[in-house]
């Protein structure tokens, strides 16, 4: 065998073991093999598909992570029309159901498929010929926005399918879900860089699938199951059948489903997963019934909205009364004030309720909250639970009204709420303990600076001991003013220090995420670094020049300006600098200038490529003073185009008169 039989044969070993893998780990949950093998193989197929791009394939395991930018999706027309499903929510409507389904076929007996209703966004995805084609969202039912980037990162979903009888072309419907535990990791990051946190799972998978970076959906680790399989000429009698050839074929199913042979025994199963719901990973508002026959689905047919042979059984969201004790205000990182009501203890959805958010001040007026109240309280989709209404019949004669606070509860200072804002801030930024606290937190944690031995309780007690007062104190901190703690020995002590030492190696783009400017997580860090190359760079631009930066729009622009425009964060940065932090991009990071051939020139890059890669190409057009765009504008110099290169891409260069190119014709103009 030559060489590039050889490599060929090794990609498609590579490929194979990889999905195979990935199906153990994502749909089986029983992974053969470590994280490490795992990503050693991994490595080993990106390494040759680096060295060999003719040999990439769109449906390559390794294009799994991301790294397409799309501004607008595109809004395509469904094949099939998405339709809902009818609600019910008591044991009467349900029966009312099966009584229509059986006087629409009658003298047959009917069974049906119990299934879990997943409480996330309803996506349709088209394969053909065994491949990952298109994914669509909902939409009005009739056409939906096409998100097939951002979907092929969800490790559970196969790109190519495992052999079997599938059709040549088919859709396959299904819900994207996030899982609690992802959901809660997500917001935690929100709230500390001071963006308001996703209300529910379902909302979180909704946002998380509109992001533009697919590289940064793949980071956020959606999960899909799916329900429901679309095509001509179907070769299966039953729906259970479809769902049985659908996992062979490598699709997530979930196996909490049941083929019922009585209503009865429906209700057993919306009974069972009723109180089982809290177990799962993730969340469920109901559960779906469908007819099992396929023949009798097309006997029974569709209403102008639904179709009559299914009904989905929708959870109530638990809820029960109370008394509100008390209401405390909670000063976060950032400053923002959270009232949350304190309640006396009460049983809902299987866990006990002591607090409830209240979010702002807003809600505590629209409640008209008072000490004491007897307060219905709502434990839904949401996992906090929240108030929904006071039973006025309850209220004392002198009860107090709950007034929202003035002044800080830790420090005092008088709050103030921003125009446009729900939120109130406690402005002493520098002094508020909690934001102090927070602040040295972030700094040093895992995903900033990630200095060992900052946990909670020391940074609590160098900051009361009056240790550190803020960031750039942990670098003033000496041996003997850790050592002057009881909890520190002399090992303990040289840690801290050996790790702040080593923090001042710390790349630029992690200082920058690191010193907490509201709005600016990792990724917009990370891009700002790469844009400005230097702290003084980003400090001297305005708002236009900011918002040139990709990902940076008009509120993250403005809050680097205020966060710039603050002396005390001024002194910050010189400070930091003064003990050797990194304020400039590494030289590996920066973009070495080729030439300047492309100045000027904004360039769109769509589909594969054989001399390199789409990344590859992306790095020469900045190395040579061009700008990368991600959608075709009349503003738009050429669109290059390699093989599969989008059609909606294509159409609007032509539209627009935009030069079409191959990759020939850019390495010849340069
Ligand atoms: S079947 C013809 N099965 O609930 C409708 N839907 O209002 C076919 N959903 O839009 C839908 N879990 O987003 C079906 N096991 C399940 C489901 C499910 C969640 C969602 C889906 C649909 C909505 C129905």
């Amino acid at each position: 065998m030559d060489k590039i039989s050889l490599v060929k044969a090794r990609v498609a070993e590579l490929t194979a073991l990889i999905n195979d893998h990935n199906f153990r780990y994502y749909n089986l949950s029983d992974p053969l093999i470590s994280d490490f093998e795992f990503d050693q193989l991994l490595n080993e197929l990106i390494q040759l598909e680096k060295e060999y791009p003719s040999l990439l394939e769109l449906d390559s395991p390794t294009q799994r992570v991301g790294g397409e930018i799309t501004k607008n999706f595109e809004t395509v027309k469904h094949i099939y029309p998405m339709l809902s499903l009818g609600n019910t929510y008591s044991e009467d409507e349900l029966k009312e159901f099966h009584e229509r389904v059986i006087k629409g076929i009658p003298d047959e007996k009917v069974e049906y498929v119990c299934e879990l209703k997943f409480d996330g966004v309803a996506i349709g995805i088209q394969y053909e010929n065994g491949k990952f084609k298109r994914a669509v969202t909902r939409g009005d039912g009739i056409q939906g926005d096409d998100v097939t980037a951002n979907v092929k990162t969800i490790r559970s979903l196969p790109l190519r399918l495992k052999d079997g009888n599938y059709p040549a072309k088919f859709e396959i419907r299904g819900e994207i879900i996030l899982p609690r535990a992802t959901f809660e990791r997500i917001n935690e990051e929100r709230v500390d860089i001071g963006e308001t946190p996703f209300a529910n799972p379902r909302n979180s998978a909704s946002g998380t699938l509109k992001l533009q970076d697919s590289s940064e959906v793949s980071k956020r680790k959606l999960d899909c199951f799916l329900y429901a399989l679309y095509g001509d000429d179907l070769p299966f009698l039953t729906h259970e059948d479809g769902l049985k050839a659908a996992t062979s074929w490598g699709f997530k199913v979930s196996n909490e489903r049941k083929v019922c042979h009585s209503i009865e025994e429906v209700f057993d199963f919306i009974n069972y997963w009723e109180k089982k719901r809290p177990d799962l990973p993730f969340d469920i508002d109901g559960v779906v019934i469908k007819v099992n026959s396929f023949s009798q689905q097309r006997e029974l047919g569709f209403t102008a909205k639904s179709p009559r042979w299914a009904i989905s059984f929708k959870y109530k969201a638990e809820s029960g009364s109370t008394q509100l004790l008390s209401v405390d205000y909670q000063v976060g990182r950032t400053g923002a004030i959270t009232p949350v009501a304190n309640l006396s203890p009460v049983l809902l959805a299987g866990t006990i309720v002591k607090r409830a958010t209240l979010h702002n001040q807003d809600q505590i007026e629209k409640l008209d909250l008072h000490v004491d109240d007897t307060v219905f309280v709502e434990k839904g989709g949401e996992i906090i639970p929240k108030i929904t209404g006071v039973d006025l019949s309850k209220r004392k004669l002198q009860a107090r009204k709950v007034e929202f606070i003035h002044r800080c509860p830790e420090c005092n200072f008088e709050l103030v709420r921003k125009e446009g804002e729900a939120q109130h801030y406690c402005p002493n930024t520098l002094m508020c303990p909690p934001q102090v606290k927070g602040r040295i937190e972030h700094f040093t944690s895992r995903k900033a600076m990630n200095i060992d031995g900052f946990g909670t309780e020391t940074i609590d007690l160098f900051v009361e001991k009056g240790l550190i007062n803020d960031i750039a104190d942990i670098y003033r901190l000496k041996k003997q003013d850790i050592l002057s703690l009881d909890r520190f020995a002399d090992k303990s002590a040289n840690n801290i220090i050996d790790a702040l030492e080593a923090s001042k190696k710390m790349p630029f783009e992690k200082v920058l995420f690191a010193i907490g400017i509201r709005f600016v997580g990792d990724t917009v860090a990370r891009k700002l670094a790469r844009h400005f190359v230097t702290i003084d760079e980003l400090m001297a631009a305005d708002a236009t020049k900011l918002m040139e930066a990709p990902e940076v729009g008009n509120v993250i622009a403005a809050s680097i300006l205020d966060f710039f425009a603050d002396p005390g964060n001024r002194n910050l940065i010189a400070s930091l600098r003064s003990y050797g932090l990194q304020f400039q991009l590494s030289p590996e990071d920066t973009p070495v200038k080729v030439s300047e051939k492309l100045k000027g020139v904004s360039i769109v890059i769509s589909g594969t490529f054989e001399k390199h890669s789409r990344e590859e190409y992306k790095k020469i057009i900045e190395q040579n003073g061009g700008k990368n765009a991600s959608g075709v504008t009349r503003k738009t110099s050429f669109l290059l185009a390699g093989a599969d290169a989008g059609p909606s891409k294509l159409e609007k260069a032509t539209e627009y008169g935009v030069k079409i190119i191959d990759e020939y014709q850019l390495l010849e103009m340069l």
